[in-house]
């Protein structure tokens, strides 16, 4: 078991007949702050003692005495006003280590309650340019799948991609009407970017009257006064292609993997792969069934024309069919529910998407659950904006895809130029190859990219600024990259086979204050992750990983590695570091971050 439901275990049989509700008791239950005291601490003594009319010392003194627990602690103490210390005993850390030197898993126990997840995540709608958003939603998302599935649950994950939209009018509008034939055999990816830009700026102008663009440019200006109609034009083509129109429907499956390679290239690049992509267009024919669903069972009715759903405490209602009979974003969701509920028989299902969209999942999951589904978690986690330099929402220059994969190149390129700069200025010379360079500055770019948008606590909108992600100082994937690194090299250095040490059987010993400290934090892994996964949080695997290099630093200051004192000594700390190094490389992995043995 892990460090911290070990312990709540223990106090939970010690609370057993002082309170029917001991979870919030236990939650109380913290990693000491000042470690002279003890290495946990519990502090719930004063408000159970208000709660139970007992005097918050005595309290704890006792619950310490029912307190079952010399295998693992010292005899606790109780200080101050009532707080509980624990001090864990030595040799139950040295147990728990030498069992996660020969762990794959490194310690970590599988969950005891595993669940089925289906995390819908990405979701970028195709042939239209994908947005820094959507990079959040993709690194996030990936980061929940990869760690839950670390922990021992299903997990499904599914990118709802939006491939059924107005943007398709738009394009077969275009295609109907200025395609560039040569272009589009050539580059056809292109093409229909293109026809997508040209058509939107066009209505954009007829409708509005305000793209200056159209007016600096005559040929534009041209096209708009010949197709004064463009708007309704392009709204018919999708009006068609939802009413199954064949040369509309035709055209949109020539268009469709097309618009799927462009997004492709940015999930190959970091690295994200969706066990399905079902897209909106895959509920199209389950709308109307959904809609009558909602109103014969009374939870819709008809308000104005459209078929609204009107939910206790929201000011606005949810509309699932507009006046003229076409469903919205919503319709689909709700039929998407229902497929994954029919289908998977999820426990959760994750919605991670912007923060903007809250009014529309706290509307969607209360309609579920009138339709029944209410045992099923359905969470939005949701994030904030990626701000500029200049504090507002962060925009690629070409504001398109070609600009998303713009700024994964220029976090390579800076990258580079680290990497460059650390390997030209090593002791003894350079030691990587241009090919080796190029590799690590890959995987250094990408990380820090990833690493900067999951350090961030997700709901708060942060500042996208290349220096501060690639800085080597810092809760920075470059750091982290580096320490495992560091950590590494003392192997290549030593020349020390890793797999013979970890077999040799060596004891572990803790006797200096750094190793005992840096002893703990890698039995916290477990705890890190658990508690990361109760709200969704990868920061606090991050702010996890960046304590554990802290402490890494601490031992290797404090204390000889490959000089020990005796061989003993030398084989106890080279599996502390060993294992150091596995689990910065575990965390890095669960966030879809890459390491390189040498940089
Ligand atoms: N395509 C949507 C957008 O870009 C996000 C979809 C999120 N998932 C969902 N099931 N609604 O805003």
């Amino acid at each position: 078991m892990t460090l911290l439901p070990n312990l709540q275990s223990r106090f939970r049989q010690a609370l057993a007949t002082l309170t029917d509700q001991p979870e919030p008791w236990l939650e109380m239950i913290r990693c000491a702050q000042d470690t002279r005291f003890g290495d946990y601490q519990a502090n719930f003594a004063m408000a159970l003692g208000r709660q139970l009319n007992k005097k918050p010392r005595e309290l704890a003194a006792e619950v310490v005495a029912r307190l079952d627990m010399a295998d693992l602690c010292q005899p606790p103490e109780v200080a101050g006003p009532g707080f509980i210390n624990l001090r864990l005993k030595d040799e139950w850390l040295v147990e728990q280590l030498t069992a996660a030197v020969n762990d794959p898993r490194l310690g970590v126990e599988p969950t005891a309650r595993p669940r089925t997840y289906v995390i819908d995540y990405s979701a970028p709608n195709v042939a239209k340019p994908m947005h820094v958003g959507h990079i959040r939603s993709t690194v996030i998302g990936d980061a929940l799948c990869r760690t839950l599935r670390f922990l021992g649950h299903q997990v499904i994950s599914d990118n709802h991609i939006g491939d059924w939209g107005t943007q398709f009018g738009m394009i077969i509008y275009g295609y109907k009407h200025f395609l560039e034939p040569d272009a589009y055999r050539n580059r056809p990816v292109e093409e229909l970017a293109r026809l997508y830009r040209l058509v939107r700026q066009l209505v954009d102008y007829v409708e509005n009257e305000k793209v200056a663009a159209v007016d600096a440019d005559p040929l534009l200006a041209q096209l708009a006064a010949e197709h004064p109609q463009i708007g309704r034009g392009t709204q018919a083509e999708t009006a068609k292609l939802h009413a199954g129109d064949a040369e509309n429907h035709q055209l949109w499956q020539e268009f469709m993997p097309y618009c799927l390679e462009d997004i492709q290239r940015i999930y190959r690049r970091l690295d994200v792969h969706f066990d399905h992509a079902l897209g909106e267009s895959h509920y199209h024919d389950m709308l109307p069934g959904v809609v009558e669903d909602l109103r014969r069972r009374g939870i819709a009715r008809e308000s104005q024309g459209a078929v609204c759903v009107f939910l206790e405490g929201q000011s606005v209602p949810m509309i699932v069919q507009k006046q003229d009979g076409a469903y919205l974003y919503a319709t689909t969701d709700l039929a998407t529910i229902r497929y994954r509920m029919e289908q998977w028989q999820p426990d959760a299902i994750l919605y991670v998407v912007d923060h903007r969209q809250s009014l529309h999942f706290q509307q969607l999951f209360g309609t579920a659950r009138l339709l029944g589904y209410d045992q099923v978690e359905l969470q939005h986690v949701s994030f904030g904006t990626v701000l500029g330099k200049d504090g507002r929402p962060f925009k690629t220059r070409a504001g398109d895809t070609v600009g998303l994969e713009s700024l994964l190149d220029e976090a390579v390129f800076r990258a580079a130029r680290i990497v460059a700069e650390s390997d030209d200025s090593k002791p003894n010379g350079a030691e990587l190859s241009p090919d080796q360079r190029a590799c690590v500055a890959e995987t250094v770019g990408m990380g820090a990219l990833k690493y900067a948008d999951l350090s961030q606590n997700r709901t708060s909108d942060y500042e996208f600024d290349y220096e501060k992600m690639l800085a080597m100082n810092g809760n920075t994937a470059t750091y982290m990259q580096y320490a495992y690194a560091r950590v590494r090299s003392i192997f290549a250095k030593g020349n020390i086979d890793v797999e013979q040490l970890r077999a040799s059987g060596a004891a572990i010993t803790i006797d200096v204050p750094a190793e005992r400290a840096l002893a703990i934090e890698l039995l916290r892994f477990g705890d890190a992750l658990s508690l990361a996964m109760t709200d969704y949080r990868p920061n606090q695997i991050t702010a996890y990983l960046f304590d554990l290099a802290k402490s890494f630093s601490a031992f290797f200051e404090n204390c000889h590695v490959l000089k020990a004192e005796t061989p003993e000594l030398r084989a106890s700390r080279l599996l502390l570091s060993d294992l150091t190094a596995r689990i910065i490389r575990k965390g890095l992995e669960l966030l879809g971050i890459g390491v390189e043995e040498k940089m």
